[in-house]
């Protein structure tokens, strides 16, 4: 959800920080802000509504020199979207950033304003600050406060907290994501939510514990130290070299972040195989090859619990497990049947999904085994679960999800490989190496063909509603094509099971209403009569289904052809590659923000 960096270093502090929050904005951008204390040792704040732009904006020619700052990029959840309401909050010479939900911010808010505590912001953030300067004016010193206040709140937070005094920050966490980088050569200390903001700027990363205290100091200071709530030395952290290597800003000749991801898939997927079988990838199947579940639950949400319907199928068909797909959401409240000889996995491209790690740790304290399948490694899912693999996508900065859920199939198929029994068989390896190449090249010829889908978007994204539609494999898919039109082009899409549509939702039906009726080669028949109930009632039908087919080209209004030759389960993949292409499109002549669609945050870090 919000993204948080904070630096202390020799200059350009608040450079640093914006540079650091242009690179996770994406995961929300109702407003954005810094605080950085001056060259008279005050802190100075600002703060705007909207995007970071607007933020930089509002610095420009301030020719602010600081080396020591903290920076925020917010997605709302207690308060109005507005400056006031924008983090940082200060009160006297504290101010902090927050990301995450104080649950129980009430219970405080009458005994602070007792106390002296007047409230600026209506966010629950700010009674954390309250609690934390309340007690030093008790007479606790600014660890000791942060500490004590911590232990006061409910909830999944994480806090970056500025002290004007000390020139020193401290981040704390609890189920939420926080990382510290540090930079020997230049003596610069970074923390943030999200290893990406510290990629170039930091050669070494840690990944504290929950409720552990990261202490940040300028030079000549001991520049970052662990401690546990109780002040004693904490050794509860992960460090490693940063390996990551991206520019995160470069959209190449893609007008958007989206296209361009879209585009990257035939790649990746070439890439993904070579990973695995003959790559540092080997012997994370290995592993994972030796497991002999008795029921899979497979658990995640939205798109990525998309990629889970499919990997059901690949696990039910290929290896026989009983499988199902958990609504990570869902998943913990009803007291689900998990023991020992389970499996759970947990598919998640940042790793960092609040409800995800939830129903991870729920199977992790019934003993069963986890893995993850994940694109973010040293996240915390993949710290959390036993096994991992990795989806290997790359940088995923559109909101909307594409490569990702390609990436997850895949290594999904990859994974029901592994467990077949047939992991060490050249012959069958070649198959899917075969056939993954096959996929990237027939996702090059949708590419290829991107301006027909661009003119069927053109006449039919201006109409009342969307039924995406499927059969069997397909229905995944139709949910997935639903859900990526819906969220970048705000109309209203919904993913059907063709056959269900009858069931009530065809009273939807008339001129105005588009069908995107997906069909594969398998149920053929049945798929194309739930087409011709939709033309009866007069929908406009686009179909996505087997080239050369006169029959479906001609009771659609579009037709859109595919070759499904010699993909068998990939076909689901290959197919939504279409609809991100018609979603794109459609969001296209809208004119909305794709890249950073309303109300929404890549990393979901809140339940
Ligand atoms: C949709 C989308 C979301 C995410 C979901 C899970 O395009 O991106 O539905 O798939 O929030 O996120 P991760 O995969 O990071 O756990």
């Amino acid at each position: 959800m919000c993204g948080i960096v904070g630096h202390i270093g020799p200059q350009g502090s608040v450079e640093i920080v914006l540079e650091g929050l242009k690179r996770l904005e994406y995961r929300g951008y109702d407003s954005a802000g810094v605080s950085f204390v001056d060259e008279n040792n005050r802190i100075q704040t600002y703060k705007k509504e909207g995007k970071l732009q607007n933020l930089v904006n509002s610095l420009e020619g301030k020719n602010i020199k600081s080396e020591c700052s903290i920076g925020h990029t917010r997605w709302a959840t207690h308060g109005k979207v507005n400056d006031t309401n924008s983090h940082p909050h200060n009160h006297e010479s504290i101010s902090l950033v927050h990301n995450g939900i104080i649950e129980n911010a009430n219970d405080f808010r009458s005994e602070l304003v007792s106390k002296g505590y007047t409230f600026k912001s209506e966010t629950d953030t700010e009674v954390f600050l309250a609690l934390v300067t309340v007690a030093m004016d008790d007479g606790l010193d600014f660890r000791e406060a942060i500490a004590t206040s911590f232990k006061k709140i409910r909830g999944n937070s994480a806090f970056v907290v500025l002290n004007e005094k000390t020139r020193e920050i401290i981040a704390v966490k609890k189920g939420a994501p926080l990382v510290c980088g540090m930079h020997d050569k230049n003596s610069q200390v970074l923390v943030s939510s999200d290893p990406y903001a510290l990629v170039g700027l930091a050669d070494k990363i840690y990944f504290p514990e929950d409720e552990v205290m990261c202490s940040l100091s300028g030079a000549n200071q001991n520049l970052l130290s662990f401690t546990e709530l109780d002040g004693t030395p904490s050794k509860r952290f992960i460090s490693k070299v940063q390996e990551m290597n991206f520019d995160p800003t470069d959209k190449g000749d893609f007008e958007h972040y989206m296209l361009k991801e879209i585009f990257e898939q035939p790649g990746l997927i070439r890439a993904l195989s070579q990973y695995y079988f003959s790559g540092d990838g080997e012997s994370r199947l290995e592993k994972i090859s030796k497991l002999n579940p008795r029921h899979i639950y497979l658990s995640a949400c939205g798109t990525a619990a998309y990629a889970g319907y499919v990997i059901r199928d690949y696990l039910e068909k290929f290896n026989r497990i009983v499988t199902t797909v958990e609504l990570a959401s869902e998943f913990r409240y009803r007291n689900p049947i998990i023991g020992k000889e389970d499996l759970g996995v947990f598919i998640s491209q940042s790793g960092e999904t609040a409800d995800t790690l939830a129903a991870q740790g729920l199977c992790k304290e019934a003993g069963t085994e986890t893995v993850s399948i994940v694109n973010v490694e040293g996240s915390t899912l993949y710290r959390e679960c036993s096994e991992n693999l990795l989806i290997r996508a790359g940088v995923e900065v559109g909101v909307a999800s594409t490569k990702a859920f390609t990436q997850m199939c895949l290594t999904g198929r990859l994974m029901s490989f592994a467990m077949s029994g047939d992991f060490k068989n050249e012959a069958k390896r070649k198959e899917i190496v075969d056939k993954y190449n096959l996929l990237a090249e027939r996702i090059d010829e949708v590419l290829d063909n991107e301006h027909v889908i661009k003119e069927i978007a053109e006449l039919t994204y201006n109409k009342k509603g969307y039924f995406f539609t499927g059969r069997n494999h397909y229905y995944p898919t139709a949910l997935e094509g639903a859900l990526k039109l819906k969220e970048i082009a705000y109309v209203h899409a919904e993913g059907y099971a063709s056959g269900e549509l009858k069931h009530g939702p065809i009273a939807l039906i008339d001129e105005e209403m588009v069908n995107i009726a997906i069909v594969g080669p398998d149920l053929y028949e049945k798929t194309v009569s739930n087409i011709q109930e939709i033309k009866a009632r007069k929908g406009i039908i686009i179909s996505l289904g087997p080239k050369g087919d006169k029959e479906l080209e001609e009771m659609s209004d579009y037709y859109i052809p595919l070759n499904y030759d010699g993909l068998d389960e990939l076909m689901p993949i290959y197919v939504n590659v279409v609809n991100q292409l018609l979603a794109y499109h459609m969001a296209k002549f809208k004119g909305t923000d794709i890249d950073k669609p309303r109300n929404l945050a890549k990393s979901v870090t809140v339940e």
